[in-house]
């Protein structure tokens, strides 16, 4: 049988065919736009991402026989606001995970009714680009638009809503918008109550492999595939990712590097950062996972490949980047082009170049972007460790991961083993698991990526390289400090 995994990103949707061995048939992508109304506001429409999807499905089913697809599920941006009125129509674009709009709402919520309250009902605090703050910002600033709100959704479960007809979400990715408990697994009432949102307004909660419907018969023609394909309620893109890269279970790390930048922690047990720094999520596969996550990893490297230098020669310029440059770098690149999340929690930090002199290269700042993108997911790292957490090893995934350099800088900066998985699919793949999970293939999202994930091989710190990285870092980490005043 076949199992469709859907990535519904920032930039594209990632379509993957994947069979019940785990083998990858065919992989299909969608890009859609992305609009910026204002400075730091981020929206997209969930028409796009649906019409991506219907184009997508075909194109990827195509040179099989699509009557052996028996499942589709999803890995889905996290955090955005999708608003549903009374004919389930979407009321206004979606406001996505990396808007940074809700600074008055953001802080209201960790001042007023204070931190201390967030974490007991949520087991997190409020960052700009979660759900609940989006709320408030349309209560206050669109109060007509949310007086006709009937639903309020995330993302994936959209498509899935558009594919099913039902009202679904997940534990990884409801843990994202500040109205759920996350150690208990249930929507909170108080933090509806602060929304001044009805608990009816929230989707039905279902684990990330169990099945929520069918194909509803017009979609399934639409499609090409049959109307019993089931539909898997999928995860949050970081623990779909996490799914994909075999990150599930205790104690496992995994690091994507997509338009955003992740560090995620696999865990058995609920824990929680006592500073609210590092995220903490339920996991897709039925337990738990803290998570710190900056908003702008390979978006960095994309804005100043293509935008600054005017190329799309990734290779050609990453290529002039030799061994014995790293850790020789005297440029500073700050990654905030969006703000930051962890573990800053400043939506209107912005990014800089710092040090440079007159015989600095352009390949002097590319180095110092992809440098400034590893500083950063070190950052949470470090949160990580100071919790008392032990990563010693860690896995990787995202387009921003592609290729030798960007993971022998993640390698010597961290100064850990980075395993590298044999696809670097992440989230799709992680979707088409759960979905064969789901369809009863595996009884476990554990035996499942056991089974299917396998690793190419480990790339292992340089003591020398990362000897030069630890002072690197230790200056790095001293400028945040300084600028943050200044934005
Ligand atoms: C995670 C987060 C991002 C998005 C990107 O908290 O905001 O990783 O999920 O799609």
């Amino acid at each position: 049988m076949y199992y469709i995994g859907v990535d519904l990103g920032t930039s594209a949707v990632k379509l993957l065919l994947m069979e019940s061995d785990g083998t990858i048939t065919n992989i299909v992508s969608e890009k859609y736009p992305i609009a910026f109304p204002h400075p730091g506001w981020s929206e997209q429409e969930p028409a796009d991402w649906w019409a991506a999807v219907k184009k997508g499905i075909p194109e990827l089913v195509s040179g099989i026989d699509a009557s052996k697809v028996a499942g589709i599920s999803f890995g889905g941006q996290m955090h955005g606001l999708v608003v549903l009125d009374e004919n389930d129509e979407v009321i206004r674009p979606a406001i996505l995970w990396n808007d940074g709009r809700t600074q008055k709402e953001t802080d209201y919520l960790n001042e007023v009714i204070g931190k201390e309250k967030l974490s007991e009902y949520t087991a997190n605090i409020a960052f700009a680009g979660f759900t609940a703050p989006k709320i408030l910002w349309m209560k206050e600033n669109e109060p007509d638009k949310f007086a006709r709100i009937k639903k309020i959704m995330l993302p994936k479960d959209y498509i899935a809503y558009m594919l099913t007809g039902v009202h679904c979400t997940d534990p990884s990715d409801a843990s994202g918008m500040l109205l759920y408990d996350v150690k208990n697994r249930k929507w909170s009432e108080e933090m509806c109550d602060i929304c001044g949102i009805d608990q009816s307004m929230l989707a039905k909660v279902y684990e990330s492999y169990e099945k929520v419907g069918t194909l509803k018969e017009d979609v399934a023609a639409e499609l090409g595939l049959s109307p019993s394909v089931i539909v898997a309620a999928g995860a949050g893109d970081n623990a779909a990712a996490a799914v994909g890269t075999g990150t599930v279970g205790e104690g496992l790390c995994n690091i994507s590097l997509g338009t955003s930048g992740t560090i995620f922690i696999s865990s058995h047990e609920f824990k929680v950062d006592s500073f609210n720094a590092i995220h903490s999520f339920a996991h897709a596969d039925g337990y738990y996972h803290l998570m710190g996550c900056m908003l702008s990893a390979a978006s960095c490297k994309a804005w100043f490949i293509e935008d600054i230098l005017k190329t799309d020669d990734y290779a050609g310029e990453q290529g002039k980047i030799t061994d014995d440059m790293l850790g020789n770098n005297n440029i500073f690149f700050m990654p905030y082009l969006m703000g930051e999340r962890s573990p800053y929690n400043n939506p209107n930090a912005r990014a800089a170049f710092i040090g440079m002199s007159m015989d600095s290269t352009r390949t002097d700042m590319l180095q110092a972007v992809m440098e400034g993108i590893t500083f950063g997911i070190r950052d949470s790292y470090e949160v990580a460790k100071a919790l008392g957490i032990d990563v010693k090893r860690t896995r990787i995934c995202g387009g921003g991961a592609k290729g030798e350099l960007p993971k022998k800088m993640m390698a010597n900066i961290l100064n850990i083993d980075v395993d590298v998985p044999a696809n670097d699919q992440g989230p799709s793949m992680g979707g088409a698991i759960l979905a064969a999970v789901a369809a009863g293939e595996y009884s476990t999202v554990e035996e499942a990526a056991a089974r299917i994930v396998k690793m190419e091989g480990t790339i292992h710190p340089d003591p020398e390289i990362a000897k030069r990285y630890e002072e690197k870092y230790q200056r790095y980490r001293k400028l945040y400090p300084l600028l943050k005043e200044w934005y």
